[in-house]
């Protein structure tokens, strides 16, 4: 089995990627409309990392019309979509690596991703969720949506398999790949306690898709 660096995976098939999102991903559809209406009535600036064609954002525009959103992702060809379907909104695209980005410190109410995050190690993430902290204001709150599994030992398997085809493939070690290594709800919930949340739950879910929310309070 062969595995694609990140970016391309994407830009092999953003043609046919919100009808695969919508209809062949038990949950994401209903995730969608979930997770926009967990974004604070009160929000005014939103963060969206791995926004991708934006499919979350179509549904949270239809609630909160005038946010001011900034999106962030490593593929081109999914902002070039997302920016074609919302060319009329307040929305700064940034085509960047999000664990490399300058976040900022307390400058969004609400920070969102949703299908971004089951790629990456548990280290890279606390980071991660570290910087998403510091870039919330007081009171923001971090809503992620993502593939999640109940058993250790599942997500012991993908991260064993990752490893292995990654070692195969001679892929370096710092190369983003499309390879799915979904994590426990428990260890979500404790990497972003690590990362400096105080309140996490886990508020939703369909399948295997998520929802959990992080407070700074
Ligand atoms: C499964 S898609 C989800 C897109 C969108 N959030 C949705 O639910 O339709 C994952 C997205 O995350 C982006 N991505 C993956 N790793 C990234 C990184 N390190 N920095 C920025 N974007 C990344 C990919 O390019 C892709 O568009």
């Amino acid at each position: 089995m062969e595995i694609e660096r990140m970016s391309d995976f994407f830009t092999a098939r953003v043609e046919g990627y919100d009808e695969h999102m919508l209809h062949s991903v038990e949950g994401c559809k209903e995730g969608y409309v979930k997770l926009a209406e967990l974004v604070p009535e009160r929000t005014n600036t939103l963060l969206d990392l791995g926004c991708g064609t934006g499919l979350e954002l179509d549904e949270i525009f239809k609630r909160l019309q005038h946010i001011k959103v900034t999106g962030v992702d490593l593929t081109e060809a999914m902002l070039y979509k997302l920016r074609q379907k919302h060319s009329n909104k307040d929305i700064e695209l940034i085509n960047a690596d999000f664990f490399k980005l300058d976040l900022g410190v307390e400058k969004y109410d609400a920070v969102v991703s949703f299908q971004a995050m089951h790629h990456f190690s548990h280290g890279d993430k606390i980071e991660l969720y570290s910087k998403i902290s510091r870039a919330l204001k007081n009171n923001g709150v971090y809503i992620e949506c993502d593939y999640m599994v109940t058993e250790q030992s599942d997500e012991d398997y993908f991260f064993s398999e990752n490893e292995r085809i990654r070692k195969e493939e001679n892929i370096p070690e710092d190369e983003f790949c499309h390879y799915d290594t979904p994590c426990t709800i428990d260890n979500q919930i404790e990497m972003l306690r690590k990362a400096g949340f105080t309140n996490v739950e886990m508020l939703w879910r369909m399948g295997n898709t998520t929802i959990v929310i992080a407070e700074n309070k």
